[in-house]
């Protein structure tokens, strides 16, 4: 595969980039009262407006061209195929598979990985309706009320984000909490707010070797056992969710309670595996296939859609164009929905931990930027914290508007102030406001000359600043579902348009091995490692003013 920046459209693309100059998206509006219908699509309740975009009808033909000369198609079909395409780990990536509602056979080496979906799919569903309906007990007789996920990153992120966006769906009995922290004061807030005879615990790691994860896990199981008085109570207070039973059965947890998954499942793709437990158990089984049906929905229009109306597709190539050619450093993610308070969070994972990468397939340093810095809070309250520097900052910072028409709490005019604040700042982001603009308002509110010509210059909004606005009809699981494949696509594209590997996680590993090699010093044990000056004196100091775990 060559390097995207020796493809002719990436050529070209530098080319237009310079011929284009300083776009002004206001001039091309007033240009093309089409616009705004040409730069916008539609597929699985989820409208996307790229429109205000400094994007024309060359740039992208020429972006087209580059997903077509990197392979695009090719690469699309090799993932739902079952390919090995993750090279580093040598594994397929195909959590496509767990959504795949056609239920078509998908094979990994030879086998129907379909079988194995199903099975585990219906244990999720017996398994949460008996939760439900109060059939599965505690161990002193109880029905389940509280539901703790217990994970990190990928086996966490993706359950809460969910269970946090479908709350208004949740059983009235039933609450989920979610403790990834190895901070101690996660998991004990939590605690402090359970009653052991009714909390499940769902212990989620793909690997079950997470330190964080084992950590809570053995802690919990201790509160446990120490409030029931009964090593027996974990068998109906612990289940796990993981791909490694000798692990699972070594904790103390009967595989019998365990909801398996396998490798070909990355860890922040694995909500659709048995990883949303918790959110099948929260909003039942029903809503979870929904939320694979919209995600299912949104692969079969991925796989099918021509190029130029593909959204996930169009996503993909808006942000490289953005990375690559007007130098974005970042991308905002800006949901008006406090449902989806955490999707900038899981989002944070999967495209930073997918394609923050300065290696290429083959091995060799890319000569151009991979992943921009991923942020972002909802909307409203992020307009009262940071947008003064999307506005009128030294950086243009590319924004993702998420919102929702239809709210689950219609109260008063509430959704209609949030769905006015949401377009009015792409509008004031696109539009700006001039300096005779902002002079004329002062004069009219009776300014001196003087006070005018000082306070003009902070009053000025340049504007042309880039979004797009991604338009919800409702969330509900199913919309839910196709927004969150969009971006997992998303994120898949520009990996193969940077040609790096979008489903390994090598950049995780080298503080893990540090912190294993700092424990036992901060533990006690004399220094055995050598550590840099810094990293010395701060294991002292921190050996000294705190307990060092003991
Ligand atoms: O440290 C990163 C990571 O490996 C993520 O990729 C993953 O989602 C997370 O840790 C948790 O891993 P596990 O599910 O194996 O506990």
């Amino acid at each position: 595969m060559p390097s995207p920046t020796e493809t002719i459209a990436w050529q070209y693309l530098n080319a237009h980039r310079k011929q284009l100059g300083e776009v002004n998206l206001r001039d091309w509006f007033a240009a093309d009262p089409d616009r705004a219908q040409r730069y916008c699509l539609m597929a699985c309740g989820i409208t996307l407006d790229y429109s205000k975009q400094p994007i024309d009808a060359v740039t992208l033909k020429l972006l087209l061209q580059l997903a077509d000369a990197m392979a695009l198609p090719d690469w699309i079909e090799r993932m739902f195929n079952g390919e090995k395409i993750n090279s580093s780990e040598d594994r397929a990536v195909l959590h496509t598979a767990l959504r795949n509602r056609a239920n078509r056979p998908v094979l990994v080496d030879g086998k129907d990985v379909m079988l194995d979906v199903n099975r585990v799919l219906s244990l999720m569903g017996q398994f949460s309706a008996a939760l439900r309906e109060g059939t599965w007990r505690g161990h002193t007789g109880q029905a389940i009320t509280d539901i703790v996920n217990i994970g990190i990153g990928g086996s966490d992120l993706g359950p809460a984000m969910v269970c946090g966006a479908l709350k208004a769906y949740a059983h009235a009995r039933l609450k989920a909490y979610f403790v990834s922290n190895v901070d101690s004061t996660h998991l004990a807030e939590t605690l402090a707010l359970l009653n052991p005879a009714t909390t499940l615990f769902i212990v989620c790691s793909k690997t079950f070797t997470t330190q964080e994860t084992l950590t809570n896990a053995h802690s919990a199981r201790r509160w446990l056992i120490d409030k029931l008085g009964s090593q027996q109570a974990v068998a109906k207070h612990f289940v796990a969710v993981s791909t490694n039973g000798k692990e699972v059965a070594a904790f103390g947890i009967d595989t019998a309670n365990m909801f398996e998954f396998w490798d070909w499942v990355g860890g922040r793709y694995s909500l659709w595996s048995a990883i949303g437990l918790s959110v099948s158990l929260l909003v039942g089984m029903e809503r979870f296939i929904e939320l694979l049906a919209g995600a299912h929905a949104m692969d079969e229009h991925f796989r099918h859609a021509r190029p130029a109306e593909n959204m996930p597709v169009l996503l993909a190539l808006v942000g490289v164009w953005q990375r690559n050619f007007m130098a974005a450093e970042s991308l905002a993610i800006l949901p008006y929905s406090q449902a989806l308070a955490r999707f900038p969070a899981y989002l944070q994972q999967l495209e930073m931990e997918s394609n923050g990468k300065r290696v290429g397939r083959d091995g060799h340093n890319v000569d151009y930027a991979t992943s921009p810095i991923i942020w972002g809070e909802p909307g409203t309250n992020g307009q009262h914290a940071f947008y003064q520097l999307l506005h009128q900052g030294t950086s243009i910072m590319p924004a993702d508007f998420i919102a929702v028409v239809e709210t689950e709490y219609p109260l008063a005019d509430h959704q209609a102030k949030l769905l006015a604040n949401c377009l009015a700042q792409s509008e004031a982001l696109l539009q700006g406001k001039d300096r005779a603009s902002v002079e004329d308002e002062l004069r009219g509110a009776g300014l001196s000359p003087q006070a005018i010509q000082m306070l003009a210059p902070h009053k000025v909004f340049p504007g042309n600043r880039p979004t797009n606005t991604l338009l919800l009809e409702r969330l509900d699981a199913k919309t839910l579902g196709a927004l969150i494949a969009l971006y997992e696509h998303k994120v898949f594209i520009q990996g193969i348009i940077w040609n790096i590997n979008s489903f390994d996680q090598w950049g995780v590993e080298l503080g893990k091995q540090l912190a294993n090699r700092i424990l036992p010093e901060l533990m006690g044990a004399a220094p055995g490692a050598k550590h840099d000056a810094s990293t010395q004196h701060l294991i002292r100091l921190a050996k000294v003013h705190g307990d060092g775990g003991r």
